[in-house]
């Protein structure tokens, strides 16, 4: 077992999977996970808002799970997968939640966008059809300045259609 960290002072090794990539970094205490991930590990679709878990903004997947990256220490990704929102497109073709967003307008300035599409790429795997009332669940624990939410509504239910037709 690893001994006690001191936030201030201590660096650690940490060995994650980012993407599909295993990476060993040396990372102080106190870097947040969010930090580590936009700094060292060149995924600055995770985007940093409130810093203190309400926006949703920096969302990531940790082991398939949707995770407030700000919240998180660096240090305890050690041996977990994370996915952020450059996985998703294959190459130039966007994943099929992309492609919805773009369609029903579901964005405007972006800034929540990537954390939403992750938050929404695990509903649709755990529930390929889902209710308004399961999207708003999901939604509600994002803040989005910009569109209102319908047409973010409107995205995620042509989502499922575009992924249960494919
Ligand atoms: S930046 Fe993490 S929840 Fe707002
Ligand atoms: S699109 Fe601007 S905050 Fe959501």
């Amino acid at each position: 077992m690893n001994a006690p960290i001191d936030l201030l002072s201590d660096t650690r090794q940490v060995t994650v999977t980012v993407n599909g990539k295993q990476q060993s970094l040396e990372v102080e205490g106190r870097t947040t996970l969010a930090d580590m991930l936009r700094q060292e590990c060149r995924t600055p679709g995770v985007r940093v808002g409130c810093e203190h878990g309400v926006c949703g903004s920096c969302t990531i997947l940790f082991d398939g799970e949707p995770m407030r990256a700000c919240l998180m220490l660096a240090v305890q990704a050690d041996g977990h997968e994370i996915k952020t929102i450059e996985s998703m497109a294959d190459g130039d073709k966007l994943h099929a939640i992309q492609e919805a967003f773009s369609e029903e307008h579901g964005l405007q300035c972006g800034f929540c966008t990537a954390g939403i599409i992750l938050s929404v790429s695990e509903l649709l795997e755990r529930c390929p059809q889902p209710s308004d009332e399961q999207i708003y669940e999901v939604l509600g624990g994002h803040l989005c300045r910009c569109t209102g939410y319908q047409q973010i509504l409107q995205s995620v239910r042509l989502a499922a259609d575009m992924l249960v037709d494919k």
